[in-house]
């Protein structure tokens, strides 16, 4: 990344204040402020946390469904490349203005091209690619350096996506075209200062067959003073291999060597990947209407899962088939009125999931013998034409299903999940409102229902991206989403968790009576999150048990409720009855 040589470029001379790190002020060896001591250039943000290059640590990323292919423009212009120079730390090729422009593969917007440059090592034993791919080197690295449109630099670099860089290796072969457009535009390294360019080559003349579905995404920052934090980056997995001799020309005919920065640390920044790209195998799992390695069919093949197991989830509940247990008494709830237990919303590429404050919900009773803490609770959903429960009912699947996963409290989390009744997960089954009995009154009603879930579903659209997360500053608590649902009434069994590792630790609630939630809040959560249908197949019983609470006994917990709630409007409950 070569700022300020771009400003100059752009004769922008009021920027030029603005950039505190002129050219001369650093280097990548022999002067003051080499790498190590760019930080200590006054205002720049070379010490910050959000840093380029980093090392892509593959077992650590994940999967971005957003992260399509992308749409290229005058790529293949032969015309684009107005002219190729030296800046003193890098060969650049600035091009036309306003020409060139990229945009999809989950970029927010359209970039304009500016210029393209090369960062590279000094020896066949000494590569320098800027990023590092599981600790591995390339001998060197392109990057196609865009702006927003709309953007000035100036404003652009303030922005956290102002710039996007495309970040592609170069591999050195010992064989390659000697007479094709790399060895073109490296023809005349030599004494090069600005000279014009009619070579007659296209970005994608340069690129080859790299598979350009195939890349990482991370934000990150610019490689040289002044680092600004404004860049969305994207490293393409597949290098670009070229003959050895022609990677030998950079340094030969520059006169330049080492010209990259050394990897930054990630500071608990996700790495993530397009859909295309093969990474080891544990974290590609993906639902059945998803593409991936491993859909549920092949979860078990997953390492260290437990997804072919005995005792598995989701299953099809047969009501006919439970067997009574008077054991299962009401439950426990503490702080499940609280309005301030959610402490985050996020988004984990396969659910939305709301995590709780630590130590602070509990669940107890309702025959599980142990307190459980509340960790967080997620849903599953289908698709705006079809349903997406997790367990059925009688073979019939509801549209959506909420867990409120907890663990024992006397368990840490690496135990609990070891333990066969170490989770406790609360299932509600999620039905839409019936949309035809709309009486002004109850129109009203639902109203104030749906409030909680009106203000948790607001959300959504702050968590479009795969492991986005926000604060929940709204006052919502899990009895207002749960609202009036007989929590007396449920089915009891042993099962696992229902995503990999599917461990066998889950002691199951799936409650009779369905939560409604009017349909338009929950279409939003396939809408907003961007994938849909993400549930597990039922798996087969194994002849386990069912258990479920008696019918006849009296649920005093729920007749409490009812009272509660005349006190606050007779009509109300009556209405609700009457449904
Ligand atoms: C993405 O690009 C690949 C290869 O260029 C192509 O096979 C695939 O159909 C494209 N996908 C979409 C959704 O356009
Ligand atoms: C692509 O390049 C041509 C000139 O080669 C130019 O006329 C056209 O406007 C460019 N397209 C875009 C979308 O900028
Ligand atoms: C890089 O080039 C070497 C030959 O120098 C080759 O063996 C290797 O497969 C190449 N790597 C990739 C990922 O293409
Ligand atoms: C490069 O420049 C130097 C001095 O400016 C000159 O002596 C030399 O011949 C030039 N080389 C080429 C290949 O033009
Ligand atoms: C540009 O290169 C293409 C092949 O890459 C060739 O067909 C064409 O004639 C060249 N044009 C010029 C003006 O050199
Ligand atoms: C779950 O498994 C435990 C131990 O195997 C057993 O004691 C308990 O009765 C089972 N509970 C249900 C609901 O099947
Ligand atoms: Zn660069
Ligand atoms: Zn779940």
């Amino acid at each position: 990344m070569h700022l300020f040589s771009l400003l100059l470029f752009l004769s922008l001379g009021a920027l030029v204040k603005f950039v505190s790190a002129a050219d001369s002020d650093w280097c990548y060896t022999g002067c003051e402020h080499t790498p190590s001591h760019w930080a200590n250039i006054p205002g720049v943000s070379c010490g910050e946390k959000r840093q380029s290059p980093i090392d892509i640590v593959t077992s650590n990323v994940q999967i971005d469904p957003h992260l399509l292919n992308f749409t290229f423009v005058n790529f293949s212009s032969k015309h684009a490349i107005k002219s190729i120079n030296n800046t003193g730390h890098t060969v650049k090729c600035t091009l036309e203005d306003h020409q060139v422009e990229v945009s999809g593969g989950g970029l927010d917007g359209t970039y304009s091209t500016l210029q393209f440059h090369f960062h590279w090592g000094k020896t066949e034993h000494h590569p320098g690619a800027e990023h590092t791919i599981d600790g591995h080197r390339y001998p060197m690295e392109m990057h196609i350096v865009s702006l927003k449109k709309g953007f000035s630099i100036q404003s652009a670099l303030q922005e956290s996506e102002g710039l996007a860089v495309l970040g592609f290796f170069i591999n050195a072969t010992d064989d390659g075209d000697m007479s094709g457009p790399w060895a073109q535009l490296t023809s005349n390294l030599t004494n090069l200062t600005e000279v014009d360019v009619k070579k007659n080559i296209s970005i994608n003349d340069l690129i080859g067959n790299v598979d350009l579905t195939k890349f990482f995404r991370y934000m990150g920052s610019l490689t040289t003073p002044n680092c600004s934090e404004a860049v969305v980056w994207t490293v393409f997995q597949q290098p670009i291999n070229i003959n050895k001799k022609l990677v030998q020309r950079f340094l030969t005919d520059t006169g330049l060597m080492n010209v990259y920065r050394p990897t930054q640390p990630l500071n608990g920044r996700d790495v993530f990947a397009s859909p295309a790209t093969s990474l080891p195998p544990s974290h590609s799992w993906c639902y059945e209407d998803e593409a991936c390695d491993y859909k549920p069919s092949h979860w078990h093949i997953l390492p260290h899962s437990y997804c072919d197991g005995k005792r598995q989830s989701p299953i099809n509940i047969d009501t006919g088939n439970t067997v009574t247990d008077k054991h299962l008494g009401a439950f426990i709830f503490t702080k499940f009125d609280d309005k301030h237990a959610i402490k985050y919303i996020t988004n984990t590429g396969h659910s939305v999931k709301c995590v709780l404050h630590e130590d602070m919900v509990e669940v107890s009773g309702g025959g599980l013998g142990y307190v459980y803490s509340a960790l967080q609770f997620h849903f599953h959903w289908g698709s705006n034409k079809s349903d997406g429960s997790e367990h059925n009912v009688d073979s019939k699947r509801y549209p959506m299903e909420m867990h409120i996963v907890s663990k024992r409290k006397d368990l840490t989390l690496e135990k609990a999940i070891e333990t066969p009744n170490g989770l406790a997960v609360l299932g509600f089954l999620i039905e839409a409102k019936n949309a035809d009995s709309h009486s002004s009154e109850q129109e009203t009603h639902s109203t104030s229902d749906m409030e909680a879930w009106k203000k948790m579903t607001s959300y959504l659209s702050a968590i479009h991206k795969i492991n986005s997360k926000v604060n929940v500053t709204e006052e919502i608590s899990i009895d207002d989403l749960l609202g009036d649902v007989n929590r007396a009434e449920y089915y009891r069994y042993n099962g696992s968790l229902t995503t990999p590792s599917c461990n066998e630790a889950v002691v199951w609630t799936v409650f009779k009576e369905p939560v409604k939630v009017d349909q338009d809040l929950i279409n939003m959560f396939p809408t907003h999150a961007g994938y849909h249908n993400v549930y597990r197949p039922t798996q087969p019983l194994n002849n386990r048990k069912i258990y479920t609470t008696s019918a006849s006994s009296a649920p005093v917990p729920i007749i409490l409720l009812l009272l509660l709630a005349c006190l606050c409007s007779f009509s109300h409950v009556y209405q609700e009855e009457d449904d």
